[in-house]
């Protein structure tokens, strides 16, 4: 159970503590925000309410453990990341019941998260002794006008201090993807957790805290983001923010001093569907990539771009595929499950209203109770309507018919969004020309969106981010190169002669 067993010094009374200094504590606020329960709608945890001092203080740690840590051997940051990955993953039970708790995730995928972080934790070590244990060397004569005189060496140094900022549906593993390579890599790291997704959060951080990392090289504060958000993101102490989330993360790039940011900001991706495709295939695309976790994946296909002519015949597929959904408790493993919150729900139901008033087709009746939103398919959807173009977060699909391929790339390269989309053909030739021609991060030919296996390179173009992630991509941004220059009196060539009787 959460919050028990090796879990039980993360908790004071029925309130989370946060870390700090290696160590669990209380913050001064004497104050606590609560975790609501998206099913019951009644609150199921509470965690610290940290404040700007206790930022300051973590910060200050954050700095002074990095220098030595960017001092610990490679392979010892390895085998202590490969150390918190085992615990983890020994510990996927509790973490796993948190993450159905706080944030309504299916049970089965809640274990599947826990499970596929502790793999990307040990990826991620593995990669990083590859890729930092080696630089390159170059040399100045193959330049116009250089001789062989300066051997320059370069390496990938770390940057400091990471902030990193996961989003409420992966509290975990969007943690961890930016808490590894931010550690292999020599920073250290200062994580605030989602409210929803907090306890989650600080369960996993304890399995680092249990593999024996330093003190003060990671932190886990939590709190309002109206009382330490800002003072997060601007604190001069950081070094290197990895967000993932909404349209918050374009005001934290604005207000972000001149430090690299990585940023994953949400999607509308795009389903293209051509008249040859495979249309069952399409129809379990459709429910995995529209409907898995209740539409709450920014890389869930949001719009669904397909041809006229086997519209009503795709469409049918969709519903009977749509009417086996089970709708219910994440403890049971429902397909559906509540959304996230009241707020949430409730800009869902905004955009089903929006599409109704404007003529959608309705292919199942619209139910809702409390944060539980029964699945949506919404057929006839025109570019008038807000759900043509803003992304739900919810198990509502809309549908809209194209008469040519022009006409779905336009749709899809419109939006101000590019994180990734999907087209289905027979045709490979056709398929890369979509591809090459959708505005996206990514394109999946013949399968639906999807961030995973999490060593790909994921990305958003336009609204969907900046820069890009994956195992080797973060490691990447999360340092910097160094040269170093050795400058030689005289040019020497290997293999050259003559060089005896100038020394
Ligand atoms: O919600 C955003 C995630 O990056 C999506 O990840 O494709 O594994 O569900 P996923």
């Amino acid at each position: 159970m959460a919050g028990t067993g090796i879990f039980t010094e993360i908790l004071d009374g029925e309130v989370y503590k946060y870390y700090s200094d290696g160590e669990w504590k209380t913050s001064s606020s004497g104050k606590s925000v609560a975790i609501i329960n998206p099913s019951t709608r009644k609150t199921q945890y509470k965690v610290q309410a940290c404040t700007q001092e206790e930022v300051n203080k973590v910060m200050e740690l954050a700095k002074s453990a990095q220098k030595s840590w960017a001092k610990t051997p490679l392979w010892k940051r390895a085998e202590l990341l490969h150390k918190a990955a085992a615990i983890l993953k020994d510990n996927k039970t509790p973490i796993a019941e948190s993450l159905v708790k706080e944030i309504a995730k299916p049970a089965k995928d809640s274990v599947t998260e826990v499970v596929r972080s502790g793999d990307l934790i040990s990826y991620c070590a593995e990669e990083g002794v590859r890729i930092l244990g080696e630089g390159k060397f170059l040399l100045s004569d193959s330049f116009p006008g250089n001789e062989r005189t300066k051997y320059c060496l370069t390496s990938k140094i770390p940057l400091g201090v990471v902030l990193a900022i996961p989003p409420f549906n992966y509290p975990v593993n969007l943690a961890v993807s930016k808490i590894a390579p931010a550690l292999i890599a020599g920073n250290s790291l200062v994580l605030k957790p989602p409210t929803q997704g907090a306890v989650s959060c600080l369960h996993m951080v304890h399995c680092f805290h249990l593999a024996g990392f330093p003190k003060g090289l990671i932190s886990c504060i939590t709190g309002k983001g109206s009382e330490i958000g800002d003072f997060l993101t601007m604190h001069p102490a950081v070094n290197c923010i990895s967000f993932t989330g909404g349209d918050t993360g374009i005001s934290i790039s604005k207000k972000a001093g001149m430090i690299p940011l990585q940023m994953e900001l949400g999607g509308k991706d795009a389903c293209i569907v051509l008249e040859d495709a495979d249309l069952d295939l399409v129809a379990s695309n459709i429910i995995k990539g529209g409907f898995s976790y209740s539409g709450q994946r920014c890389t869930a296909v949001k719009v669904v771009l397909v041809m006229e002519s086997v519209a009503d015949e795709l469409v049918e597929k969709v519903k009977a595929k749509v009417a086996k959904l089970t709708v219910g408790p994440p403890e049971e493993n429902c397909d559906i499950t509540a959304v996230v919150s009241e707020s949430s729900a409730n800009f869902i139901e905004g955009l089903v209203m929006d599409a109704k008033d404007k003529g959608a087709t309705f292919c199942q009746e619209y139910k809702r109770e409390g944060n539980l939103i029964w699945p949506l398919l919404l057929d006839n959807v025109r570019p008038d309507m807000r759900i043509a173009w803003e992304e739900p977060f919810g198990p509502v699909l809309p549908v809209l018919r194209i008469n040519s391929v022009e006409e779905g790339i336009n749709h899809c390269n419109a939006s101000n969004f590019g994180l990734q989309g999907c087209v289905f053909t027979k045709d490979i030739n056709k398929a890369i020309l979509i591809s090459d021609a959708m505005e996206t991060g990514t394109v999946q030919i013949n399968s639906a969106p999807a961030r995973g296996p999490d060593h790909f390179p994921f990305q958003g173009l336009k609204d969907s981010g900046i820069g890009s992630q994956g195992v080797t991509n973060s490691i990447n941004l999360m340092t910097k190169v160094k040269t170093t220059v050795i400058n030689l009196p005289t040019p020497s060539y290997s293999m050259g002669h003559g060089f005896i009787s100038r020394l």
